[in-house]
């Protein structure tokens, strides 16, 4: 998709080297930053300079790459998957591109192991793009047929960022809302801020500017009252990691608008690639949720008047906070899953209709 007029992917490999938009800088700096060796990568996925589960997964996978460059050696390549797979905890997609990566790598010592693995990172990042595209196109079906009722402006509320920068492009999320912007449908989009990190506002508004796309941020309790005044026609929303029963872990806070929309009888809709299902894990309590550092919370970044990017402390220095970073939102609020390869009901029935 676009930044200022200019095609970009949100990873690519170039000499030896892979190239990242650096996320943490956004959106008051476009910087393009290079990673040189696997722990580059994995301070990069940590730090959240990248983040989004596809994108978690793709860095993971070009990581690989970077660590055969560093060094052909089968440890070596092993102790990175392990450090790779532990750099975030709960979008499986990072587990399940490692996986995919080491099965076609592992054991090889031959010269060729580099060009297999940087074959393999590339299929990932374009099979990404195909699923967010269909994904876009299943998607568009329900907007449609949104617009043929109403007649008016659509408009969707979406939480966190599960855009095209949290992918390789087109997003998940918001991918239908591409799809239909570009077909002529008029779309508006409710970007909830996402604290602490304010993915929605700094990254969900930021990248549908750049397609011209209207949208307004709004704090993150807004949508219960903008749901009760009619002014959301459907949520869409990502997820890192979706279980067999249809139960969606994603961005913390989606649960709660989740809850708002089923009260409300507004749509529900969680976007996703195959990538982020996991098939193991029956019981969301054993996803493992990220708690990730108490500063993301009490100090925040932002532009002074001399346009410098400045951190501050908002809280009381005494004062101690939380910051657990996914929820699960149960398969019951949920509408239905739209996914590469169609639209299920989350369910596991739903789910094994189209993938097994
Ligand atoms: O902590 P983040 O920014 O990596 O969280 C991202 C999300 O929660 C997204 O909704 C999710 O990864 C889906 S991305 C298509």
């Amino acid at each position: 998709m676009k930044i200022e007029g200019k095609e970009y992917l949100t990873i690519w490999f170039e000499n030896n080297v892979v190239k990242i938009i650096d996320q943490t800088k956004l959106p008051h700096q476009f910087i393009i930053k290079d990673l040189k060796t696997v722990k580059d990568a994995i301070n990069a996925i940590k730090i959240m300079e990248v983040r989004g589960a596809p994108l978690i997964g793709a860095t993971a996978a070009y990581g690989l790459v970077l660590a055969i460059l560093e060094k052909n050696n089968q440890s070596f390549l092993k102790k990175s998957a392990e450090d790779l797979v532990k750099s975030r905890p709960t979008a499986i997609n990072l587990k399940w591109a490692v996986d995919r990566m080491m099965s076609k790598i592992s054991g090889l010592n031959s010269d060729e192991i580099l060009d297999i693995a940087i074959h393999e990172a590339k299929e990932i990042c374009e099979e990404d793009i195909k699923f967010c595209e269909n994904i876009g196109l299943n998607g568009l079906k329900i907007i449609e047929e949104i617009y043929n009722k109403k007649k008016d402006t659509i408009n969707i509320l979406t939480h966190c960022n599960a855009g095209w920068l949290a992918t390789i492009n087109w997003g998940t999320a918001t991918s239908p809302i591409y799809h239909a912007h570009k077909k002529g449908i008029p779309v508006h989009v409710w970007a909830d801020e996402t604290r602490p990190r304010n993915q929605g506002a700094n990254l969900t508004s930021y990248e549908l500017n750049e397609e011209g796309i209207k949208n307004t941020i709004i704090a993150d309790n807004t949508g219960g009252i903008l749901m009760q005044r009619g002014e959301v026609d459907m949520c869409i929303v990502g997820t890192d990691r979706t279980l067999s029963n249809g139960d969606v872990c994603n961005k913390v806070g989606t649960y709660l608008k989740a809850l708002a929309a089923h009260d409300n009888d507004i749509p529900f809709y969680v976007a996703l690639p195959s990538s982020t299902i996991d098939w193991n894990i029956k019981n969301h309590k054993d996803i493992p949720i990220e708690e990730r550092v108490s500063e993301e919370l009490s100090h925040i970044e932002g532009l002074d008047d001399e346009g410098n990017i400045k951190k501050i402390q908002i809280y009381p220095k005494k004062s101690v906070a939380m910051n657990l970073a996914f929820d699960v939102t149960p398969a019951k609020y949920i509408t239905g899953l739209i996914t590469e390869k169609g639209i299920c009901q989350a369910s596991e029935k739903g789910l094994k209709e189209l993938f097994k």
